[in-house]
């Protein structure tokens, strides 16, 4: 009786295969393209897909810079996959006609016309020669944030001359050296060149350990033990005007204690899975602060990234409170295609948020809450 029982056991038990990008059939529609050749941008139907293309066009360092996430990439793939795990709970019978006018809204008190923005990103340059300049064209052309990395191709007054024009608001993502100096020379760059506000990533005290990236030599970007603390964070406050914004809060404790230590926003962030492996999702550690302190999200603005791909994904995070989301390596991708990549990432992502909402039940996005998920997870390991 054990025997024959044996392969249905291990049926049942195997694990799921891991999908980079889940089958929707892209290559047995676009398979048969040369690899080096870009299909039609118009043939591209989500944004899993400009990463199956990128991949055809990039060389291999460069792709695998951005696919990257940190040791073994369990946190890369849960970033991914945590979304499917909490079911969501559509009400029916709802007017949603309107739906798509209450997509815009603001960021620190800027208007935009979505709940989500560009994360910062180095080395725009690996994916098209005119790097940054295109996400930041795009960003104007879809009138959404981006907020441009410190090592990024392009410089900071680069990627400014680059605005759609001068009113385009533009976050500057910021790594530190323990140079006072330096640091104030960087903080009255990034004012001169109107930036609106300073994001200061915390999730990166150290080397990220990138084993993906270390054959190709395309490790960490930020290679030193950095010193942040909240003290440094008051002396930084004290050297700029703009605000400063914390990016890679990753536990209810760290949340607290921004908001005790007077921040006007923060960001959770694992880094796309890219710095310390078995971090949370950003959705788990949205859930957490749902649950221990959920007045936070009323106090501060609260943004979060990390493997949002599709409309659901974003009003997940929209429905436990967090005001604005991050995308990253869609938008990385996208850039082999230019600045029409970028722009095509941000309609495809508009209008999923806008249908997925009112499949949802959702008639106006600022009334979504958390009851339009079951935040019991469903734990789909195992098929
Ligand atoms: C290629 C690449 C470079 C990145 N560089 C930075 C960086 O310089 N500073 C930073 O704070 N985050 C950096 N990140 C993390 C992103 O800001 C963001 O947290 C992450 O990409 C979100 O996950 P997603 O790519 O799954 O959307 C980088 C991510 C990627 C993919
Ligand atoms: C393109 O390259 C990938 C990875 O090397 C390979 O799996 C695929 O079969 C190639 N496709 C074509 C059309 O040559
Ligand atoms: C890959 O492409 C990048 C960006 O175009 C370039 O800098 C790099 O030298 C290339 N690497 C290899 C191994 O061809
Ligand atoms: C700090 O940076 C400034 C400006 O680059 C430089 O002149 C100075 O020597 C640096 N100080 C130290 C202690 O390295
Ligand atoms: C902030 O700057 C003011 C004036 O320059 C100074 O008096 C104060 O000590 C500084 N505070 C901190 C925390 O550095």
């Amino acid at each position: 009786m054990r025997f024959p029982l044996l392969p249905l056991a291990s049926v049942a038990f195997a694990a799921r295969p891991f999908l980079n990008e889940p089958d929707t059939g892209i290559d047995e529609a676009l398979g048969a393209i040369a690899n080096g050749t870009l299909p039609d941008l118009d043939s591209l139907v989500g944004l899993p897909d400009f990463e199956w293309a990128a991949r055809r066009k990039m060389n291999t360092s460069s792709y695998t810079y951005y696919r990257n996430g940190a040791a073994g990439e369990w946190s890369y793939r849960n970033n991914l996959e945590v979304f499917q795990r909490f079911r969501l709970r559509p009400r029916v019978m709802v007017d949603i006609t309107n739906i798509e006018s209450t997509l815009p809204t603001t960021i620190l008190g800027h208007d935009f016309s979505a709940p989500f923005f560009i994360s910062p990103c180095a080395r725009a340059g690996y994916a098209h020669p005119d790097a940054e300049l295109n996400l930041v064209k795009g960003a104007a052309a879809g009138n959404i944030l981006y907020m441009p990395a410190l090592y990024a191709t392009k410089s900071v007054e680069e990627i400014a001359a680059a605005k759609g024009n001068s009113s385009q608001v533009l976050f500057q993502q910021v790594y530190l050296t323990e140079n006072d100096t330096e640091t104030l020379q960087l903080f009255s760059r990034i004012e001169a060149t109107g930036s609106k506000a300073i994001i200061l990533t915390v999730d990166s005290a150290a080397d990220g350990n990138r084993h993906r990236a270390k054959r190709y030599g395309v490790g960490s970007a930020d290679s030193s033990y950095s010193y942040l603390t909240w003290n440094l964070y008051h002396k930084l406050s004290n050297m700029t005007s703009l605000p400063i914004i914390p990016k890679g809060i990753q536990t209810v404790d760290d949340a607290r204690l921004a908001v005790q230590n007077g921040v006007k926003a923060f960001m959770i962030s694992n880094h796309g899975g890219r710095q310390l492996d078995t971090t949370p999702s950003s959705l788990e550690v949205a859930l957490e602060i749902h649950n221990e302190a959920p007045e936070i999200f009323k106090q501060v603005e609260v943004y979060a990234d990390g493997g949002v791909r599709y409309g659901a994904d974003v009003l997940k995070l929209l429905a436990l409170g967090v005001r604005a989301v991050g995308v990253g390596r869609p938008f990385m991708f996208s850039n082999v295609y230019g600045v029409d990549g970028v722009k095509r990432v941000i309609e495809m992502l508009k209008h999923e948020v806008a249908i997925d909402a009112a499949n949802l039940g959702v008639g106006d996005l600022k009334k979504i809450g958390p009851q339009y998920v079951n935040w019991k997870s469903t734990n789909v390991w195992f098929s």
